[in-house]
């Protein structure tokens, strides 16, 4: 037996990562494994996104190997909550180990970059794991042989295997693309924009550009070398790691019985430790317990009376297990229970979180810690068994009664699950027949998962059914509920009393939801009980329902109009759900289009080439700034924030559970060294302090930054800092605007930033034949979500300098802030930025204080000091998007003709002006989208004690439009007229356009919405899909559609930014400019830019010359003036600058090639250059392109139309198709536009419909992590996405004719929330059509985001009891 010399000496973990042996020893057991990549070998690609499993940054296969099988085991993980310790033995394979520039790109990196999946990269290694688990698990099944070229994979399990990552750039939709570009099932035409193949082309063609996938050529995911280790005992040195790995249940009882702590509370259980994610403890345990190598605990048994599964299997093999003896059974009885807790399960969290997550963990869960379990609620409703073990004693328990047990202690565990079979009975009496009924619901915000459930449910019924009378029995019943804001998941006995034995009829139904009412009620303080218990009767009926015998047929199927499929039917025993069948999804996404044109007068200019390091970003070797290497000696810091909105802070003390002699210092605003100001962030409007001074004015102001030796230490010293606060003879906080008003706390907003009225209002008003007249809305703010968290690296350097890495979207302010703050001249504090890992904003002034503060510490303990925030403190921190408030009054003609819009909107700026003066100007920019006859407005910027709001992407023009939108379907409303003709009668003229935006309308033909409007008609079959929306809602009782078009203007504004483009004597050129590269592109439009530009020298090679440009990093020093990256238009404005600099270039150039072309006949690049270099020419330019002022804004349009569908009874939209139509001019790049139309409309959707950015009273943040923040996943983006980008033509004043891309799209998710709007005015009226009311009272306001508990309280919070008492009524009348 091999023995290496640390195993010798004992506890030393073994395991590979990407085929290297690694051997460590004397580890903190609560290491992650994500912690120990990034910090202890040179793999970064693993991401921290989230460290809570909601993210997918950080995910890794996870390969184990067992001997006696000899079998790998390949599966996905997240890294963030695996312990290092429990991969003693397993080999880790990262993205970096699958291929890189190196030695090659795996296909995987090579088809995401072609297919332009990766923008800001961040998420883009965590994806191409998630894939690549299973694309290497499906070669092991046994499915038939797919095409050479293609994987085992289907299109289905391609878009489930990503489904569960976060990606806050693209829009998901390239990245599914390209998963599926692997699958065998896939058609290639189906397949969106890439840059492997053009329209047109062939299959043959198509498949012979696409990099090959061989699957034989796969590597080993399991080194040799690490077989050898199991043939030697596992030998952890207890003593130094408290990580103990009992074998048998007997060495496990016996640990827990000499448990040599004394305190049982401090002995952990570890299984997947994905709780973590959940409860996030940050305590070290004095000794840890692995379950998982006791084989008894890792069982799946199956005999006559169930299925038993050991408490450490997982949910994915639960998930197997389930499927693979359910297809032995009885599928109408126990298989069918199997089949379906397993199809629950799979919507419980995401692949990588459900691979390592065990039954037992999730039950515990549950149980000691009252988590809103799915599985606890399943497993409830099939009278599920459990075994837990306390101390040498065993006890079985039914689920229920562990459920409600006290917690279970720390020395007790649970030992398995069972799962008892249920069978089919067939009745001895000839006309009946028992059935077996089994249905799970859940309701959650995403539906395939990775989104905990505002309630579950699970109901199984043993029926009889009488074929001669038609009557159903309901003999047994066990229904289960959970997950609704309860301690533990409940079985509603009470309601299967109500039922069992009785005959199914409508007014049994009616009676037993009152019984589930007076059961399903949330603890006091759960959010939105109501809306909780609706769920509860709606998924009651929906499983009952279909189920009574209709007596009510007989009144007819025609239900004021509304076809009933409930009512028209037999009874129906084959569990068909009509309208109910939400049906087994075969994929998430169908086939989309892109339409886009090419330009090629400009070549290269205009090729939707790939973005530039897309591969890179994909194997993970694109640094970011937290991946640059700790300098020696760095040190970590973690912000300590204010809780309150205003209060002194009187003292800070770190708790002695912190580790002793970790934390160095705590910098606050007492060390601003003299000379220097307490500056955290700089804007021509004002500043923002670094920290709070005595006072704190907001919950989430930075007070102190606490400085430690490693980031897990100085995140631990934070979360743990008690701040002794005093509010004594304070004023109250500003945290309504309101109250702001009130006290008239407002910024100022100079005259020249107000935007200009338009008309005159009296006379609008007077010429109107109707008016509402002070009606109201509220809009609250967004998250910016990048999936990058904010991070900086600061750096001393001689002579009183200070170096920063920064992830920021404008390092010139970052750069002159921190020069501010320490006191030193601008030309000590150097600030480099190579990429960042999204923005959208909120890398803009609310990056600054982040470098600030690592700069000041930097400063003062002259040593290097870099953060990386968490995702909690990034959240409450933040600021985002404005929140604001709404009054208008408008006037308008019975045709929908609008005459005047009066608007006062109060706008929440939080503590500091920040850019928040400009948001008077953003919004009624994009309000003036429509033809208001008359727009007056009074705008008022409020300053409160909430964090400060920056601007996100496009910061004030989507309220903006939300706004024209709401007022829009107000009047339709008001005139009953649709929606789309009231929106078409106020579209502009050119004429019109010209008086509401004044400079910057153009010339009428650059106006293209007219044109858009009338294309997107046809393009998307608007007229025919309308009537067919209005035939499904007419049909359809429980779903409603809704379809809207809508139109968007958005202005955007060139700035003033530098560039200089130098060429080295090999004829490689490198380029620098003021744009900071966040994902959107801008390396690779300059790029393009500057080969287009040089190759007007004209020599052999210039068509070639792409190849040898390199952007690099923004370094204040090197190039000043760089400016913000904002506002849509740093791309075409960096172009304009290289551009400028390549002529120079070229005109330098021009004489020598001239004379060298009349010496040599040909001039090559290399060799023009290689002269010039002799000839001492300078080859390199800089400049600063300023904008001509008259030229500088300009507007972009577009128009999307959204077609959703709403369940009325869980409030969920799904968006079923969306078509787009935008104008980018003539594009630099439309693979590039395309990408930040499609993300952009993408986090718009998230905007209106998803993400609720939640404070406290006091303000604090509590929407703090993505267990509680849900941005837009695979599984929520529209099914069908197609989008047109119009290339517009020739647009003189514009940079090579192109338009901005990066905010406006944005703007037309409104789209979805109108579409939304009509599907619940639908509702509605079906609503009123039921209890007998006026049906034309459908004005309402949609809330925004509209989330399922907003869109089902629209749609009727007791629509099932309106509808059981109308059908009631009915039947008494027949
Ligand atoms: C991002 C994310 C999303 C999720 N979404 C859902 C969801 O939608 N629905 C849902 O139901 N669940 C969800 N979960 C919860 C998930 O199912 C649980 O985290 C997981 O099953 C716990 O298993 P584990 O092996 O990781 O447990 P661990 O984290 O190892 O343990 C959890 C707790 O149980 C204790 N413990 C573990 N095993 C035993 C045992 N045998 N006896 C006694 N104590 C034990 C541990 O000491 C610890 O306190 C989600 C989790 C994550 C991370
Ligand atoms: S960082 Fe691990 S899942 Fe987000
Ligand atoms: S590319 Fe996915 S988060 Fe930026």
């Amino acid at each position: 037996m091999e023995e290496t010399e640390a195993e010798a000496a004992g506890g030393v973990l073994v395991f590979a990562v990407n085929g290297e042996r690694f051997e460590v020893s004397g580890v903190d057991p609560s290491t992650t494994l994500l912690e120990f990549l990034r910090t202890r070998t040179r793999f970064k690609s693993v991401k921290l996104g989230c460290g809570e499993g909601g993210c997918g940054a950080c995910v890794v296969l996870l390969s184990r190997y067992d001997p006696v099988l000899d079998r790998v085991e390949d599966i996905t993980a997240s890294s963030c909550l695996t312990l290092l310790c429990s991969v003693n033995r397993s080999s880790i394979t990262t993205t970096e180990g699958l291929g890189n520039s190196k030695d090659g790109f795996h296909p995987i990196h090579q088809r995401f970059s072609s297919f332009h999946a990766s923008q800001c990269g961040f998420c883009t290694p965590g994806m191409c794991m998630s894939f690549y688990g299973a694309l290497v698990n499906a070669e092991k099944t046994d499915r038939p042989e797919p095409s050479p070229g293609f994987s085992k994979l289907s299109v289905f399990e391609s878009e489930k295997a990503i489904a569960g990552n976060l990606c806050r750039c693209t829009g998901y939709r390239p990245i599914a693309d390209a998963c599926k570009s692997f699958a065998a099932d896939v058609d290639l035409e189906d397949l969106g924009l890439n840059s492997f193949w053009g329209k047109g082309d062939s299959e043959e063609s198509k498949m012979s550009r696409l990099p090959p996938y061989c699957r034989k050529d796969e590597k080993c995911t399991f080194p040799k070398f690490l077989k050898k280790e199991f043939k030697s005992p596992m030998l952890l040195d207890t003593k130094r790691y408290d990580w103990y790995t009992p074998t048998t249940v007997k060495d496990l009882q016996c640990l827990l019985e000499t448990d040599g702590t004394g305190n049982a509370s401090l002995v952990k259980l570890v299984a997947g430790n994905t709780g973590m994610g959940y409860y996030k403890e940050a305590k070290r345990w004095e000794k840890y317990i692995d379950l998982r190598n006791i084989p008894e605990l890792a069982i799946v048994k199956m005999d006559e009376t169930g299925i038993e599964f050991g408490t450490t299997v997982t949910i994915s093999k639960a998930i197997e297990a389930l499927r693979e003896h359910s297809k032995c059974m009885s599928s109408t009885g126990g298989g069918m229970i199997f089949r379906k807790t397993a199809d629950h399960m799979e919507k419980i969290a995401s692949g990588f979180i459900r691979n390592t997550a065990s039954l037992g963990g999730n039950l515990v869960m549950a149980q000691r810690f009252h988590f809103p379990s799915d599985i606890a609620t399943v497993l409830l409703a099939v009278d599920s068994q459990v075994t837990v073990m306390s101390g040498s004693k065993q006890e079985r328990l039914t689920l229920e009664e562990f459920l409600e047990r006290s917690p279970l202690d720390s020395k007790s565990v649970l030992l398995s699950i069972k799962i008892p079979t249920w069978h089919l009975r067939r009745s001895t009496a000839s006309k009946a027949t028992e059935r077996l009924l089994f249905e799970t619901y859940r309701a959650a915000p995403r539906p395939l998962g990775n989104a905990l459930p505002y309630l579950n449910a699970a109901f199984l019924a043993e029926v009889t059914a009488s074929e001669a009378s038609h009557e159903i029995v309901i003999n047994n019943c066990w229904l289960a509920f959970g997950a609704y804001g309860t301690q533990h998941a409940i079985r509603a006995r009470k309601v299967e009393e109500t039922l069992t034995g009785k005959v199914l009829s409508l007014s049994v139904l009616r009676e037993v939801i009152e019984v589930v009412k007076a059961t399903i009620v949330a603890d006091y303080g759960t959010r939105d009980p109501a809306y909780r218990s609706s769920l509860a009767v709606g998924f009651l009926f929906k499983f009952l329902s279909p189920l009574v015998e209709s007596r009510a047929k007989t009144v007819g199927n025609s239900l004021n109009g509304y076809k009933s499929p409930i009512l028209d039917g037999e009874p129906n025993l084959t569990q068909h759900r009509g309208e109910f069948q939400d049906g087994q999804i075969s994929s998430l996404l169908s086939s989309s289009t892109q339409v886009v044109e090419l330009n090629k007068e400009y070549y290269p200019v205009g090729e939707p080439i790939k973005k530039s390091e897309a591969a890179i970003q994909a194997s993970g070797e694109a640094v970011y700034v937290d991946d640059i290497p700790s300098p020696a000696t760095c040190l970590y810091g973690a912000f300590i924030y204010s809780t309150k909105p205003l209060a002194r802070v009187k003292g800070i003390r770190i708790p002695s559970s912190v580790p002793s002699n970790s934390v160095s210092s705590i910098i606050s605003f007492q060390d601003i060294p003299d000379g220097g100001q307490n500056v955290g962030s700089k804007t021509i409007f004002g500043f923002e302090p670094l920290f709070a001074d005595e006072l704190a004015h907001y919950a989430g102001q930075p007070i102190a930054l606490v400085v430690a030796d490693t980031q897990k230490h100085a995140d631990m010293a934070a979360d743990s800092a008690v701040v002794d606060y005093d509010v004594d003879n304070l004023e109250m906080p500003i945290l309504s605007l309101e109250e702001a008003v009130e006290r008239s706390s407002f910024f100022e907003v100079a005259p020249f930033l107000y935007p200009s009225e338009v008309g005159d209002l009296s006379k609008g008003m007077a010429e109107a034949d109707n008016k509402i007249l002070s009606a109201k809305i509220e809009l609250g703010s967004q998250y910016y979500f990048y999936m990058e968290n904010q991070t900086a690296l600061a750096v001393p350097d001689e002579d009183n300098c200070m170096v920063v890495y920064s992830s920021s979207q404008c390092p010139e302010y970052a750069h002159n802030t921190i020069a501010s703050c320490l006191g030193i001249l601008g030309h000590n504090v150097r600030v480099i930025t190579r990429r960042v890992g999204g923005g959208f904003g909120g890398k803009a002034v609310r990056a600054m204080p982040v470098a600030t503060a690592c700069a000041l510490a930097a400063h003062k303990l002259r040593r290097p000091v870099r953060t990386y925030l968490n995702r909690k403190t990034d959240m409450i921190m933040a600021g985002g998007r404005h929140p604001m408030k709404i009054t208008y009054s408008v006037g308008f003609k019975s045709n929908g003709k609008i005459t005047a819009l009066r608007l006062d909107v109060v706008v929440d700026g939080g503590l500091s002006a920040d850019v928040s003066p400009v948001m008077p100007m953003n919004i009624v920019s994009a309000i003036k989208k429509y033809n208001w006859g008359a727009l007056s407005f009074d705008i008022k910027v409020c300053k409160t004690n909430h964090t400060t709001k920056s601007a996100m992407r496009a910061p004030g023009e989507v309220q903006g439009t939300f706004i024209a939108e709401a007022v829009i379907e107000h009047v339709a409303s008001a005139l009953s007229m649709n929606v789309d003709s009231v929106r078409n009668i106020n579209l502009h003229s050119h004429s019109s356009l010209s008086l509401f935006y004044k400079h910057t309308a153009g010339e009428p033909q650059e106006y293209t919405v007219p044109a858009i409007w009338t294309k997107l008609a046809l393009s998307s079959n608007l007229d025919q899909r309308i009537e067919m929306v209005k035939e499904f809602n007419g049909c359809s009782l429980w779903k409603k559609r809704g379809i809207s078009r809508v139109p968007i203007v958005y202005e955007v504004s060139l700035r003033a930014t530098p560039g200089k483009v130098s060429i080295l004597n090999d004829g490689s050129v490198v380029v620098e400019v003021g744009g900071i590269e966040i994902g959107q592109g801008l390396w690779t439009k300059v790029k393009q830019m500057v080969a287009f530009a040089l190759s007007s020298v004209q020599c052999d090679g210039t068509t070639e010359i792409l190849k040898k440009i390199r952007v690099i990093q923004a370094d204040t020093l090197s190039l000043i003036q760089g400016g913000f990256t904002a506002g849509s238009t740093t791309s075409e404005a960096s172009c304009q600058a290289v551009r400028v600099c390549c002529d120079i270039l070229v005109q330098r150039l021009s004489p020598l090639k001239s004379s060298l072309q009349e010496q040599m006949g040909s001039v090559t690049w290399e060799v023009l250059v290689d002269q010039a270099y002799n000839q001492s020419i300078n080859l390199s330019a800089s400049t600063y392109y300023a904008p001509d002022l008259d030229n500088m804004n300009y507007l972009n349009y577009g128009a999307a139309v959204s077609e959703v569908e709403v369940d009325l009874l869980t409030g969920e939209t799904r968006i079923l198709r969306v078509d787009i139509i935008y104008d980018s001019g003539k594009s630099l790049n439309p693979a590039i536009d395309l990408g930040q139309i499609e993300g952009a409309f993408i986090q718009g959707l998230g905007f209106f419909m998803l993400e609720e950015y939640l404070t406290n009273s006091e303000g604090l943040v509590v929407a703090d992590g993505t267990w509680t923040y849900k941005i837009p996943t695979l599984d929520t983006i529209p099914k069908e996405f197609n989008v047109e980008i119009l290339n517009s033509g020739h647009h003189q004043k514009r940079v090579l004719s192109s338009k901005a891309s990066g905010e406006p799209p944005l703007l037309l998710a409104v789209s979805i929330h109108c579409a939304a709007r009509a599907a619940i005015k639908e509702a509605r009226k079906q609503l009123l059509s039921w209890s007998g009311h006026d049906e034309s009272d459908s004005i309402f306001q949609l809330g925004v985001p509209a989330t399922m508990p907003v869109v089902k309280g629209l749609c009727g919070l007791n629509s099932v009891e309106s509808y059981l008492d109308w059908a009631l009524g009915k039947e008494q009348k027949v």
